[in-house]
């Protein structure tokens, strides 16, 4: 089994909060791995700490074997670790082809290049084309990005992640805030994601969690609590004692 991504003793501290308590974990290939926990757990930390958004206090962060610890963000996303961003960090101006083609040239290091002759780079436009029909977005390949519903927005920060071609995919609630009649195609576009690329998703919608996942880690108060299979979970009283008062997990 390879592992693609790796965290060894990885600790973040917030002043007095520990956000992030000496956490070890390995992902490997073609992962379908679901971090799951209470709000405040140390989720959103983790994830950032991964993507390189955040610095660690301590530890390591290993990407296909390569120490990245160090790495800016787009650094690692250039080798190959791809997230979803936030809403806000999407062009409100630009069409979702005209989005895709940015992200497609910064992968391929043509920087702004692809512009000067428009339409030069066709196979940039087919890529970014396919890849929206692959994601059921066609009919909005054209509009402006400020006027997609936020479900569509959602599924454009997907897009954008898989446009570059990444290794592992970190999808922090990809679903969250979206209304109820768009979710179902959220859910369908994760559960159909290639199977190439290693998943770490989190969700706070057990039963999404359970369709979803092969494996599971449960993070409390910043450390690893439990890890193990869908079903493990499930049976484990230890977190069914944690979800206590919250929904309960369940298959
Ligand atoms: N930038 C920050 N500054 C200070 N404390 C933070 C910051 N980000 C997160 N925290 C704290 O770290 C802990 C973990 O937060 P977070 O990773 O967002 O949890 P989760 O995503 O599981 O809800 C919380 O106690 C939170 O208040
Ligand atoms: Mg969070």
């Amino acid at each position: 089994m390879t592992i693609v991504l790796e965290a060894r003793q990885l600790v973040k501290k917030f002043g007095g909060i520990t956000a992030t308590d000496h956490i070890d974990f390995r992902l490997p290939e073609g992962a379908r791995h679901a971090l799951i926990g209470p709000n405040g757990a140390g989720k959103t930390t983790f994830v950032n700490l991964l993507s390189g958004v955040l610095v660690p206090t301590s530890g390591e962060i290993l990407l296909a074997g390569k120490d990245v610890t160090g790495w800016s963000a787009r650094r690692r996303a250039h080798a190959g670790m791809a997230r979803t961003f936030q809403i806000n960090q999407l062009f409100a101006d630009l069409t979702p082809v005209e989005t895709l083609m940015l992200t497609i040239a910064e992968r391929e290091n043509a920087g702004w290049a692809w512009f000067r002759p428009v339409g030069a780079r066709t196979d940039f436009v087919d890529e970014a084309v396919q890849l929206l029909a692959d994601l059921g977005l066609s009919d909005i390949a054209h509009l402006r990005v400020g006027e997609l519903a936020y479900g569509k927005q959602r599924l454009l920060e997907i897009a954008v992640a898989l446009a570059q071609k990444p290794k592992v995919l970190l999808l922090d609630e990809p679903a969250a805030g979206v209304p109820e009649h768009e979710r179902e195609q959220i859910l369908d576009v994760v559960a159909a994601l290639p199977s190439s690329v290693a998943l770490i998703l989190i969700e706070h919608d057990m039963h999404l969690v359970f369709r979803f996942a092969k494996s599971i880690s449960v993070l409390v108060n910043g450390g690893l609590f439990v890890e193990g299979t869908p079903d493990e979970i499930a049976n484990d009283p230890r977190v069914r004692q944690v979800y206590l008062g919250e929904e309960v997990v369940h298959v």
